[in-house]
């Protein structure tokens, strides 16, 4: 590992799609082919390899927990960008995430007020508002929408009308995940497809209600979200994560994945709600926060 902590992406070239997805989508667990599971094994032993180290969200951790009952040594590591793993209190890859979407938001702010628009931010996530809350409070979004919670669109335009007579401009973080929320006619088919393009689909929405109300613009975060290098916090966390998978596999502690709980890194079952979501709730500190503070939050 030494000398790569500061990449990001994956070196090995390993993936959760194909043959070998595990994939959860909204919670659900897919049960991947026992052959394929088998095949996996063999191939694992034919090739000498003692255990694996398996570093993702829900769908890499619910693969790996499918192939550590048939025995397979394997710690996991929790990473994604959504922050939405029940088993831990954080996960690295969300930290970097934020720091970019607040970087994009700040930016944004410039070119808002500049015009007088109302500029909808779409931050990924999937089902999980944590980037977008995160990045909205830091970046000092005026609204932040989340996947979380219903969205009252009445509501939300009589707050951006007022805001908009007073300030001139608005900057609204939206979470992807809000797609689930609004009712239109783009994109109703598929699920994933309804993830992507929330804040296009709010515009419009918006635009069909409301029609010359205001000037609005979406910009879609998406993979930027995902690249360049892992700041500093990531970095920290992924080896105090990394430490904790090689002591758990040398204690012979097999399918378990490390966590962060309290501040404490610890180990878990890979088997304990490794598809439970982790979702925002109304008494997260966090969203209390932004509310204190006066953002819409839906
Ligand atoms: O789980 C990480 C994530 O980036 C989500 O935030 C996002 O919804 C999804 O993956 C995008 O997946 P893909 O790269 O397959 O488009």
């Amino acid at each position: 590992m030494r000398g790569i902590s500061h990449l990001g992406g994956t070196i090995l070239k390993t993936t959760n799609h194909g043959r070998f997805a595990a994939k959860v989508g909204r919670g659900e667990s897919h049960a991947i082919d026992p052959a394929i599971l088998q095949e996996s094994k063999r191939n694992i032993e034919s090739l000498g390899i003692d255990g694996l180290i398996v570093i993702g969200g829900d769908g890499s951790l619910s693969g790996a927990s499918q192939l550590a009952e048939l025995g397979v040594k394997i710690v996991g590591i929790p990473k994604t960008i959504d922050n939405d793993l029940s088993t831990t209190d954080l996960t690295f890859g969300f930290s970097t995430a934020v720091s970019v979407a607040v970087d994009a938001l700040d930016k944004i702010h410039t070119t808002a007020t500049s015009h007088g628009r109302v500029f909808l931010v779409e931050c990924m996530g999937r089902t999980a508002g944590w980037i977008t809350l995160y990045a909205g409070l830091s970046a000092g979004a005026d609204a932040i929408l989340l996947p979380e919670f219903d969205l009252d669109l009445d509501k939300f335009i009589a707050f951006l009308d007022e805001y908009m007579r007073t300030h001139g401009s608005a900057v609204v973080a939206v979470a992807e995940g809000i797609s689930m929320r609004i009712k239109s006619q783009i994109n109703e088919t598929a699920a994933e497809n309804q993830m992507v393009g929330a804040s296009y689909k709010l515009m419009h929405m918006i635009e069909r209600q409301y029609p010359g109300k205001f000037e609005l613009r979406n910009v879609i975060l998406g993979h930027t979200q995902r690249g360049g290098g892992p700041n500093a916090q990531d970095r920290i966390l992924a080896k105090q994560f990394g430490i904790a998978a090689f002591e758990a596999y040398e204690q012979g502690k097999f399918g378990q994945v490390v966590s962060l709980r309290n501040g404490q890194i610890t180990t878990v079952p890979l088997t304990q709600d490794v598809n439970v979501v982790k979702s925002i709730t109304r008494d997260n500190p966090v969203y209390k926060a932004a509310q204190s503070l006066g953002v819409y939050v839906n």
